[in-house]
């Protein structure tokens, strides 16, 4: 197995074309919380298929190396969108994931055509997630939003189209 990568929390592996997240021994045990997030957003396009969990691990689907930070130097605007749309998708989901600042959590297709979103571990159930906010917060801060998050508070469908269309006309091409 081929080590991709190294968090705190865990390790990653490319093996035979899939990824094996294992969680490393003096963690607490997020195979199966990660698990049941990822299993809830099979049918959604939002995460990695999952495709086996084990007691320390999972193995799921390959997603590439190109995260926010490269999409965003090909294409600003399209990144910025689709991140945008699947921030908004898990907060109607009610899945809060927590961890959106980090470019490397969104993963896109090489021709932009798809993004998907990584590590759920510490992700939570909630009626009231905050993945929108904090991708406004951290990507778009250049945006003046106040009026549209407003909006969003109270209507989620209506606000979340107001804060696509203000990026759409405000957002500098790369
Ligand atoms: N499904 C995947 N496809 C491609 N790369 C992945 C995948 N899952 C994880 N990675 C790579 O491994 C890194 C760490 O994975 P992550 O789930 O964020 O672990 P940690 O919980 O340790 O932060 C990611 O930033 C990414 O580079
Ligand atoms: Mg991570």
């Amino acid at each position: 197995m081929l080590k991709i990568a190294e968090g705190n929390r865990g390790e990653i592996f490319l093996n035979n074309g899939k990824v094996v997240k294992r969680y490393k021994k003096n963690k607490p045990n997020y195979a199966k919380k990660e698990a049941a997030f990822l299993n809830y957003l099979q049918s959604f396009n939002l995460a990695p298929k999952l495709f086996e969990v084990g007691k320390d691990y999972i193995v799921m689907e390959y997603l590439g190396s190109f995260s926010l930070k490269e999409a965003i130097k090909v294409d600003r605007m399209k990144a910025l969108l689709l991140g945008l749309e699947a921030s908004y998708r898990l907060d109607r989901l009610g899945v809060y994931h927590q961890e959106l600042g980090r470019y490397h959590h969104f993963l896109y297709s090489l021709d932009l055509s798809w993004v998907r979103v990584i590590d759920f571990e510490r992700a939570k159930w909630s009626s009231s997630p905050r993945n929108l906010f904090q991708f406004v917060g951290f990507y778009l801060r250049e945006v003046e939003l106040a009026k549209e998050i407003k909006m969003y508070k109270k209507t989620p469908e209506k606000g979340y189209f107001a804060i696509r269309s203000k990026v759409l006309r405000c957002i500098k091409e790369s």
